[in-house]
């Protein structure tokens, strides 16, 4: 496999507030690929590290060690010009579309941004929103209306639209779908499923909801305190998990089947008692 996305070794400690004081450090050897096209769905507890290795893809977060590389290309240290260049096939998907659209501006103009920010003739960048609208299941009367005029769901839709505008290779979406109900979250999952075949992009999905990256991933990546302790082909991980923490994921992410849930139930129940003893 070639990989699009390559991170080898990476680590990464905040910088400290008060002086000499020691910051953890929050990403603890990191490695992981990405193919051209696929999904990784990169899954674990809050504050295990899921959003800062995302970051550090995206340059906003300095590693301390490692490197991240894309398309062969050395990515782990660039200058704002390069990264700004790199917008292009790199973009991101946040969890919470009530505060990551400017509330001051038209979906046109949201949309139209990155592409003018990119060098495209404005005229040309208007005739490009519709498209993309259009790409993401929206109504083309949206173009002149605010986000706050729609729903979390349409939001999200309007943000994917937005990431998808420079025709990114990779996106990063980090709990894309966390701030949504349920019947919203799977019509958006299924919409970025329908992307990815249409378009071939590759996804890093971020989300601690287990249930939600089986359905998206073709491999899953568990984190836990800042390190991988299992990659693998998403049938592998999800139903022979090798490491106690990813079953104990699995055993805590739900299931609409009840026989499964009783099943689980009492998995929970014999280990909670084993630990107990131990
Ligand atoms: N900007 C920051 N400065 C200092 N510490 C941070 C910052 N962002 C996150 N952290 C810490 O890094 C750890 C991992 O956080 P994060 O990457 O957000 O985890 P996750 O996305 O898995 O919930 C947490 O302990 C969090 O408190
Ligand atoms: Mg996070």
């Amino acid at each position: 496999m070639t990989a699009l996305l390559e991170v080898r070794n990476l680590r990464l400690s905040y910088p400290s507030r008060g002086w000499r004081s020691k910051t953890p450090e929050v990403l603890r050897g990191v490695s992981l690929e990405i193919a051209p096209g696929d999904t990784l769905g990169l899954v674990g507890e809050s504050g295990s590290g899921k959003t800062t290795l995302g970051r550090a893809i995206l340059g906003l977060a300095t590693p301390t060690a490692g490197t991240i590389t894309f398309d062969g290309r050395d990515i782990t240290h660039l200058g704002p010009k390069q990264r700004r260049s790199l917008a292009r096939d790199i973009q991101v998907v946040f969890q919470d579309p009530y505060t990551s659209l400017n509330p001051t501006l038209t979906i046109a103009d949201i949309l139209a941004e990155p592409l003018i920010a990119q060098g495209t003739d404005p005229a040309e960048a208007r005739t490009s929103v519709g498209r993309l609208l259009d790409q993401v299941g929206m109504p083309v009367d949206a173009l002149h209306r605010y986000p706050r005029e729609f729903s979390g769901g349409q939001r999200q839709r309007v943000a994917i639209a937005r990431a998808l505008a420079l025709e990114p290779r990779l996106i990063v979406c980090d709990e894309p779908v966390s701030a949504l109900d349920l019947s919203t979250q799977a019509r958006v999952l299924d919409l970025l499923i329908d992307i990815q075949r249409r378009t071939g992009v590759a996804y890093l999905f971020i989300t601690h909801d287990l249930a939600v990256v089986r359905h998206v991933s073709h491999r899953i990546a568990v984190m836990y305190r800042g390190e991988l302790v299992e990659t693998g082909d998403t049938a592998a991980v999800t139903t022979s998990p090798s490491n106690d923490y990813t079953r104990n994921l699995l055993l805590a992410s739900p299931t609409a089947d009840p026989d499964r849930q009783r099943e689980r139930r009492e998995a929970r129940r014999l280990a909670r008692s084993a630990a107990a003893s131990a």
